[in-house]
């Protein structure tokens, strides 16, 4: 019997747990919205994607196919891989969280850079486990401060690879040193979200790594470079066991119809795909110059956005220019969460959106000059 007062109570750490806060969506002043905050694409989703979508109208009446057979082997078939070891979600969060409550419980620890993705974090405590934060230097994921923090109840490590918010990335070389130096019962969780944006020579997104060794997965999105962020569709490659274990946990029809046919059509247009990755190589170098040559610093950055630090001086401060721009319809990404309050994140948008953003940071420091 009830008393009164007395009410369900979630599981001890789920109260400490700060909410995820995405990046806005809508600007103050009513020009137009450069919505330039959540790192979507400018090019939007392949046609041939919502086409897909579209047929798909007439038989929502249907579950869809719980194993999303169609969007695993067109996935394998465009990055050559193998689609039993492949596990689809609705987008990566999805998959990061399952990861976290398969493997991590009360008194685990998991590790995750002092700049990585907020979900890390979540995911971690959701699971009831403790988050452990590596200190990263000059904004870039460290792997000797990781290992440092590698005990025996470490479970996971999270790295982002290229990072958001940072867009700093780890070549190859060090992500492999990080795997070396991990025991076998950690499992290194590699987030490559952005893997299609990046022009590196030394970078890899983890593919191979996750094809054979026993404790890496890649995780993926179609939220970025696909343009599908709104359908939620994400992916990770791993190896047979914890692929086992992921589709044991995971909610029977975790991806929609419409998410199924959408994503595998998106994925087998390359040509859409490359023409986002080229539009970005054409904009990301000029956007940081630019952006660079008003006294602003900018990270190096190898994904689709850029990190923007402002001068620490009354009315100069992000938050001042995250004022100034929205009253102009840009809105880009307050990183408070991130323990980043005096920098904002821009994605790469259209030759309009980033022209437009670059035009309204002049002016914001062209009036802080006068003042
Ligand atoms: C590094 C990183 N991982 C994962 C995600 C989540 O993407 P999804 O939309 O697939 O859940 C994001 C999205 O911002 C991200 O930046």
């Amino acid at each position: 019997m009830s008393t009164a007062g007395e009410r369900p109570t979630p599981r001890a750490g789920v109260l400490d747990i700060a909410p995820y806060v995405p990046g806005k969506s809508a600007a103050t002043g009513g020009a137009k919205l450069h919505k330039l905050s959540s790192n979507e694409t400018p090019l939007g989703p392949s046609p041939a994607a919502v086409a897909a979508y579209r047929a798909v109208a007439d038989k929502l009446a249907l579950y869809p196919d719980g194993a999303a057979t169609a969007l695993r082997t067109a996935i394998a078939s465009t990055y050559g891989l193998n689609p039993d070891r492949i596990v689809c979600g609705a987008g990566s969060d999805e998959i990061l969280t399952l990861i976290a409550h398969a493997y991590i419980g009360p008194g685990d620890e998991a590790i995750h850079c002092q700049y990585g993705f907020l979900v890390y974090p979540i995911a971690i405590r959701a699971a009831g486990g403790t988050p452990e934060v590596a200190p990263e230097t000059d904004f870039t994921a460290d792997v000797d401060r990781i290992l440092e923090r590698v005990g025996p109840r470490t479970r996971v490590v999270f790295l982002a690879n290229p990072n958001n918010p940072t867009g700093t990335y780890l070549p190859f070389e060090e992500v492999r040193r990080l795997h070396a130096g991990l025991p076998a019962h950690t499992l290194l969780v590699l987030d490559a979200a952005y893997a299609e944006y990046v022009r590196r020579n030394d970078y890899e997104s983890g593919m191979e790594l996750a094809a054979t060794a026993d404790n890496v997965v890649m995780t993926r999105t179609f939220s970025k470079i696909y343009g599908l962020a709104g359908l939620r569709i994400g992916w990770c490659y791993g190896p047979a066991h914890v692929v086992d274990v992921l589709n044991r946990i995971r909610g029977p029809f975790n991806v929609s119809a419409p998410a199924i046919a959408a994503g595998a059509a998106a994925v087998g247009d390359r040509a859409h795909t490359e023409a986002a990755a080229s539009h970005n190589e054409r904009w990301l170098p000029e956007v940081t110059a630019r952006i660079g040559a008003l006294g602003l610093t900018v990270t190096p950055s190898a994904a689709n956005f850029v990190l923007i630090h402002f001068p620490d001086e009354a009315g100069r401060r992000a938050a001042d220019a995250d004022g100034f721009l929205l009253d102009r319809g840009v809105v880009l990404r307050r990183l408070e969460p991130y323990g980043l309050p005096n920098a904002l994140r821009m994605t790469i948008g259209s030759a309009e959106a980033n022209e437009a953003t670059i035009a309204a940071l002049a002016e914001f420091m062209d009036a802080g000059s006068l003042s």
